[in-house]
């Protein structure tokens, strides 16, 4: 079995640090990737991070994650809220997949409120900032390794 955990990042989270601070906090993708690669290496995982602002760059990265991940984290972005297509990929991938958004997305306006990725995601972590992309890979490992 694999042991690359892909974390995907959907459109504006290259942004994250700058983007609406008081949203999304200030640590940057780059702090999210190092958080998350301690937890998986204590586990004796890996992690390799993606961010695209573009639809078909995130499903062709999902493909991809067919043959060489064991789970994916995804954070669609405003993707969530509108992609069949993106849930149509995760729907091709037999791993675990986690959802993961930094803020809670119950308590913002109500477009926010339906996902389609949470029709297939393992779980759905939202509003623990960007800790909880690392809780998420915590719960990848613990799954993987049973
Ligand atoms: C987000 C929430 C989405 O509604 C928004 O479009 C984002 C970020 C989050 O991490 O809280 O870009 O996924």
């Amino acid at each position: 079995m694999s042991k690359l955990i892909y974390i995907l990042n959907g459109p504006n989270l290259n942004l994250l640090g700058q983007r609406q601070p008081e949203i999304y906090g200030h640590a940057t993708l780059q702090d999210v990737e190092h958080a998350c690669a301690a937890v998986a290496q204590a586990q004796g995982f890996d992690v390799a991070l993606f961010q695209s602002n573009h639809e078909g760059v995130i499903i062709d990265t999902i493909h991809e994650a067919r043959l060489k991940a064991a789970a994916i984290v995804i954070n669609p972005g405003a993707f969530t809220h509108t992609s069949v297509a993106i849930l149509d990929a995760l729907n091709a991938f037999e791993g675990p997949v986690f959802e993961v958004h930094i803020s809670n997305v119950h308590k913002r306006e109500a477009f926010r409120h339906h996902s389609y990725v949470s029709m297939r995601a393992d779980g759905v972590m939202a509003g623990f900032g960007v800790e909880g992309y690392s809780l998420a890979v915590r719960r990848v490992c613990s799954i993987l390794t049973k």
